[in-house]
């Protein structure tokens, strides 16, 4: 199977950490995200172990909650110790009311109001993880108004492309995050920010794109963010003492995808870290990653329930699905791939070619195109494997179809609902 969570027991069907995927459905209804909670908690302690043995013990992953926002993914990735970055009032809202402390919480975005800066403080967030010059300002005056010294790191463009690990002068430094390194607008700004009050500038961040398959693109990125450390403290005499190196570890969503050994490719990081720290003579600093995709994506699949089974003689068959692009929406958006099963006969021959078609009045609602599937007959359960990040954080109610819920599967093997299910009185919600 894909990943060794996956499996297939006597009647056939398809188990995730050991339980039957078809009885699950059953049980709670489909569309259905179901995730294995034990994985999410290994994918944590891989990270937090390789990356406090390779960089100090006081390196910190931080999980990135765009992969998968609600509270109970706080409170696991809370116990298990790492922090957390945002992107949104929204997500910070929600782990404060999940009890995440707020001191590990990172706040990112390119574009933070006003309202969000007060919003973030009030909350008494860690570190802002400041994007541009309007922004320092505006936090400076927030944190001075509050009387309060507020930690900053600043995110800078190392232009690094992650799929050539090559430096480039143009592509990645043309990017709305950050600001660059190589035009000499990241240095200008760090001397402005170490004049203004409020603002204490403790690190650097970079964030080199997503689906890296090795350490390639983080060493690269490591080269250029370290000199530039190294850069500030000559110019400025100020020493940087946190590096934040963000996300972007793949993950295996087709057999024809690498699996990626997560504390092997830390330690090589953390090998380029100290040698490059070595060379400049600069102090190793905090290390920060921000593994969103890597840690939540191969906890969770969804189940659909078969409907029609249609096959337009002399081109080809679809198989639709109740649910589709509101609760994916990666196909429709970049052909992303994805393994799909027949859950209810799992050990069947895989005979049928077909491509796997929601239910929205839209032709682009596809989940995948062209796939090797069991026939299924209407009610068979499908599931789409590795759907944990990317796939609830980024559901919509297009055509006014209901998000489905999250059920987690505990380490003792019993399953809960972490999320509900969406009722169509939810959908009424905020109609007057
Ligand atoms: N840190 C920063 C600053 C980021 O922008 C991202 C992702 C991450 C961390 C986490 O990266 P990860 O480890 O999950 O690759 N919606 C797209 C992915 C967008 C990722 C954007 N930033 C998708 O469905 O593939």
């Amino acid at each position: 199977m894909l990943h060794t969570n996956l499996d297939i027991n006597g009647a056939g069907h398809l188990t995730m950490a050991g339980r039957d995927t078809v009885e699950l459905a059953g049980k709670y209804g489909t569309p259905l995200y179901l995730m294995d909670q034990a994985r999410i908690r290994e994918r944590c302690r891989e990270y937090l172990c390789a990356m406090r043995e390779h960089f100090g013990r006081n390196a910190l992953p931080l999980y990135a909650s765009k992969a998968l926002c609600c509270k109970e993914l706080y409170r696991i990735v809370a116990e298990e110790g790492l922090g957390c970055d945002v992107v949104s009032p929204g997500e910070l809202y929600t782990a404060h009311a999940a009890g995440f402390p707020m001191e590990k919480a990172y706040f990112h975005g390119n574009n933070k109001t006003d309202a969000d800066v007060r919003c973030a403080m009030d909350l008494g967030i860690g570190h802002f993880v400041a994007d541009n010059r309007e922004e320092l300002y505006a936090i400076s005056r927030e944190a001075t108004k509050r009387g309060k010294v507020q930690k900053v790191i600043l995110r800078v463009t190392p232009g690094i492309d992650p799929h050539t690990h090559a430096a480039i002068t143009t592509g990645k430094v043309d990017s709305k995050f950050g600001t660059a390194i190589e035009t000499g607008q990241a240095l200008d700004l760090t001397r402005q920010i170490l004049t203004l009050p409020g603002v204490d500038l403790v690190g650097i961040h970079c964030h080199v794109g997503s689906l890296c398959f090795d350490s390639g693109p983080f060493e690269a990125a490591a080269d250029i963010m370290i000199a530039f450390m190294a850069q500030v403290r000559k110019q400025t005499g100020h020493t940087l003492s946190v590096l934040n190196l963000g996300g972007g570890y793949g993950v295996r969503y087709i057999e024809g995808h690498p699996s990626i050994d997560i504390p092997d490719n830390i330690r090589k990081v953390a090998e380029r870290v100290r040698a490059r720290c070595a060379a400049h003579d600069f102090p190793l600093p905090q290390v920060l990653l921000e593994p969103g995709r890597s840690i939540v994506a191969d906890a969770g699949l969804t189940l659909y329930t078969a409907g029609s089974v249609k096959t337009i003689t002399g081109y080809k068959s679809y198989v639709s699905i109740d649910g589709g692009m509101p609760d994916n929406p990666r196909y429709a958006l970049y052909q992303s791939d994805y393994t799909v099963l027949n859950a209810s006969r799992a050990s069947a021959r895989p005979d049928l070619t077909a491509t796997i078609a929601g239910r929205c009045c839209e032709s682009g609602d596809l989940i995948q195109e062209d796939v090797r599937i069991a026939r299924p007959e209407r009610g068979d359960i499908i599931a789409v494997l590795v759907t944990g990040a990317y796939n609830y954080s980024m559901a919509s109610n297009y055509n006014r179809i209901p998000r489905p819920p999250i059920v987690m599967i505990a380490p003792d093997g019993s399953d809960y609902v972490a999320v509900r299910r969406e009722s169509y009185e939810d959908l009424l919600a905020n109609d007057l």
